[in-house]
């Protein structure tokens, strides 16, 4: 059994909720820490569940600093992410078209899917050992990637991603500077039945439709092949690389 440790964020997630519970039931990792704003309903002697909300950079600055306590975290994933909303105070769905394009829009994509992971980022080190190899994945999307544009819509899905890619690049220069044996990841799972992609699923082919089950399996085995010297990567749930 290892003694290191595992930390999902946005635990509640479809995917992310399955990590949890395949992590659980593996021998991979001594204690599962997972962060949602929602209490998770699950138990499991592995599981540490800690109600964080990732929109509030002081909490993930606390939480992190008891987390040091539980001992080092080999993986990291991070799943928060948002594609489209509907509340009683707001609505957010992704642009067709110039038009749609709004402000109030653009920040929230950018609020949840690019400054939520980058606090993560920011605070990650004081788990972190110099000692101890850290994985670090960030769930991304292919159409993160500027390069691979050529669909247009969906501006700001698309910027917020591509701009969490940036910082992704960017942090893996300093944590290698500082730690070395860090390695990040911006991982993009394919269309994978969850909440997230529900609206969307009518074009997309039977066979090209993952379960979260497959996305988390695929996760899992593709993570141990990644090598430190080339992160950090952006890769697809086939371990297939992604122009940034
Ligand atoms: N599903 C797909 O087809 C697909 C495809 C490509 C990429 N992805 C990426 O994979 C990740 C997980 O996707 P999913 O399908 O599992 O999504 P999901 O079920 O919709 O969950 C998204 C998670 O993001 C967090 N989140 C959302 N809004 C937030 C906010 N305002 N503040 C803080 N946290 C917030 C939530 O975490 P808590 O409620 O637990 O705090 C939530 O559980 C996302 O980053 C998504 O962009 C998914």
């Amino acid at each position: 059994m290892s003694e290191t440790n595992a930390l999902v964020i946005g635990s509640s997630s479809g995917i992310g909720a399955e990590l949890v519970s395949q992590l659980c039931d593996s021998n991979l990792y001594h204690q599962v820490h997972a962060i949602s704003r929602n209490e998770i309903a699950v138990a499991h002697p592995k599981l540490h569940s800690h109600e964080v909300d990732s929109s509030d950079e002081v909490q993930i600055a606390k939480i992190c600093e008891t987390l040091r306590e539980s001992g080092p975290f080999a993986l990291v994933v991070c799943c928060i992410g948002m594609l489209h909303l509907v509340s009683n105070v707001e609505q957010v769905s992704p642009e067709k078209r110039l038009e749609d394009v709004t402000a109030n829009q653009l920040e929230h994509y950018f609020k949840v899917n690019t400054v939520a992971p980058m606090m993560w980022l920011k605070h990650l080190p004081k788990l972190l050992l110099k000692s101890v190899d850290t994985q670090v994945v960030l769930l991304s999307a292919r159409v993160a990637s500027i390069e691979d544009n050529k669909l247009g819509g969906w501006y700001g899905y698309r910027a917020s991603k591509a701009a969490l890619n940036m910082l992704i690049k960017t942090s893996q220069v300093e944590y290698r500077r500082r730690f070395k044996t860090v390695q990040i990841v911006s991982y993009h799972p394919g269309t994978v039945d969850t909440g997230l992609s529900k609206p969307f699923q009518s074009n997309v082919p039977k066979d090209k439709l993952f379960s979260v089950d497959f996305t988390v399996r695929q996760l899992l085995s593709l993570l141990p092949t990644l090598d430190i010297n080339h992160a950090p990567h952006f890769i697809d749930w086939d371990n297939k690389s992604i122009p940034w």
